[in-house]
């Protein structure tokens, strides 16, 4: 092997339930890696809560992991990993203690909804209520994003209100958190992509914006120094990689669209994690959405220069459903059983699973909206619900789509789909039926954590790759990729579409304050 031949570049994917850290090779292809799940805690409905001293200490085994797993295979060392990228679930809130680092409170997950009062009472105070930060941050107030659960926690908990006000505190999202305590607590910093989604940065300067600090009662002193998501931030501080440079950070969903290779506008991919969200590159222009969609900075890609922004379409719940049929209602035991389940039968006979546990996002924007199985009648079968439960997802996807659609003027052609729940034909195939065009799916589906480890080799001057040069990456994740094709008439398809529109308004404001 030459020399470049040898170089690797690790990510540390760390997503909603579970982190991963990933060994990728020049063109992509995985040496070696290591999952971790971590603890959820619904301690109430609609709450969910992390540790976030068990997100690192799952981190560092994954990297122990995937290193011992790399060597033992004996075609590379340690030393040949050069650089490694991060990539993070993204509106999670944590605070810690700026001397000692300990956590101040579990981390607020992104889904939590346990601020929907607080939604209502931050409306209040603007006559555009939930669009009154939409023109700064291009997000509405909603329960989803990090300063409306920071002014929950200090609203709630007077712990983090006193050393929110002694300066004592930190505050980050867990990108933050992972920089923190992987540079041994010598850095910081978020990256403009993940600080787009707290509500406190104006998109249009990349920096944090005093009103809106002031608007949400939060001291600009407890917030990272904000960086691009392509330069190099620190290195680590221990472990088997000690020494080795951090030089990409991107949210996850971000990094799925580097990952796909979406870098030019008009290109757009959806992800089915926990959640999914469809993200469409405007390139250097933000488009503000009438329909119900997120602007956001997609990567900064390098310091100083112009931000990448995307229009992004946020599922709340996706793979989230099928672990619930899993874990909560033991309907499956093992989650690729929902696709042979929902192959079965041919539709879901008339049944809608609106699954929308902690409110609904894009495009509907309801705080109030919670899950909703509809249509049921004794002919009503396991492999229904199944289905129905797969379907959610894909109507969503659709609505979002459709918004896009209205939102540009252009349809999309093809749908690019990536994450966990694309393993399975059966959702594939139920989701080109839905949208009526084709779906296609790559070979290597780890697009996220593709996506941090293509900044941080394009930060290292690896391999010739450029951000600004899609072609620099012509000969990454390279294979045939896989594609389906809409099956069902178009007259089925639009009738079952109005069936989860109608499904969908008797979700809508189920919660009453
Ligand atoms: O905004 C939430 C998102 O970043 C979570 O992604 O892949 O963990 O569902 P995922």
């Amino acid at each position: 092997m030459g020399k470049t031949e040898r170089e690797l570049i690790g990510s540390i994917d760390a997503g909603t339930t579970s982190v991963r850290f990933m060994i990728f090779n020049q063109f992509a292809e995985v040496e070696a890696w290591c999952g971790k799940e971590f603890t959820q805690y619904f301690e109430k409905p609609g709450w969910q809560d992390q540790d976030p001293h068990e997100i690192i200490d799952r981190v560092n085994e994954c990297i122990e992991q995937a290193v011992e797993e790399l060597e033992a295979k004996g075609d590379y060392k340690r030393e040949d990993i050069k650089v490694i990228g991060v990539t993070n679930q993204r509106e999670t809130t944590v605070v810690w203690d700026k001397d000692t680092g300990k956590a101040l409170h579990r981390a607020i997950a992104w889904p939590d909804a346990r601020t929907t009062p607080t939604v209502n009472e931050l409306a209040k105070k603007h006559p555009k209520g939930l669009h009154a930060l939409k023109e700064e941050t291009g997000l509405p107030l909603s329960t989803y994003f990090a300063a409306v659960k920071l002014r929950w926690l200090l609203d709630n908990v007077p712990e983090v209100k006193k050393a929110h006000d002694e300066k004592q505190m930190k505050f980050g999202t867990i990108d933050s958190w992972l920089l923190y305590n992987l540079t041994g607590r010598a850095v910081h910093i978020t990256d403009a992509s993940n600080a787009s989604r707290t509500m406190l940065m104006d998109l249009r300067k990349q920096a944090w914006d005093p009103k809106l600090c002031e608007f949400f009662g939060v001291d600009p002193d407890i917030l990272p120094e904000i960086k691009s998501s392509c330069e190099i931030y620190g290195t680590i501080a221990s472990g088997p990689l000690k020494g080795v440079e951090i030089a990409g950070i991107v949210g996850d969903q971000m990094a799925a669209l580097i990952g796909q290779k979406a870098l030019n506008p008009g290109e757009a991919k959806n992800t089915y994690g926990t959640g999914a969200f469809l993200l469409y590159n405007t390139g250097n222009k933000i488009v503000n959405s009438e329909h119900g969609l997120l602007s956001t900075i997609a990567y900064q890609p390098g310091p100083g220069l112009k931000p990448v922004y995307a229009l992004e379409g946020s599922i709340a719940v996706a793979g989230s459903a099928v672990k619930w049929l899993r874990d909560s209602l033991g309907l499956i035991k093992e989650a690729p059983e929902i696709g042979k389940e929902a192959a079965k039968v041919e539709d879901s006979a008339g049944v809608y699973f609106v699954t929308a546990f902690a409110g609904l996002l894009s495009p509907v924007w309801d705080s109030n909206a919670r899950g909703t199985i509809i249509g049921l009648t004794g002919f009503t079968t396991k492999a229904h619900i199944c289905r129905a439960t797969l379907e959610a997802v894909c109507y969503q996807t659709e609505a979002v789509l459709h918004a896009m659609a209205q939102e540009s003027g252009v349809k999309v052609k093809e749908l690019c789909v990536d994450g966990g729940m694309v393993d399975s034909d059966q959702c594939m195939q139920i989701q080109a039926d839905i949208l009526g065009i084709t779906v296609s799916r790559p070979q290597m589906r780890e697009s996220t954590a593709l996506g941090s480890a293509l900044l941080a080799g394009a930060a290292k001057g690896m391999f010739g790759w450029k951000m600004d040069d899609a072609k620099t990456f012509d000969r990454v994740n390279a294979q045939n990729k896989d594609h389906f094709k809409p099956k069902i008439s178009e007259e089925k398809r639009m009738k079952m579409i109005r069936g989860w529109a109608r499904a969908v308004e008797r979700a809508k404001g189920w919660v009453k304050d």
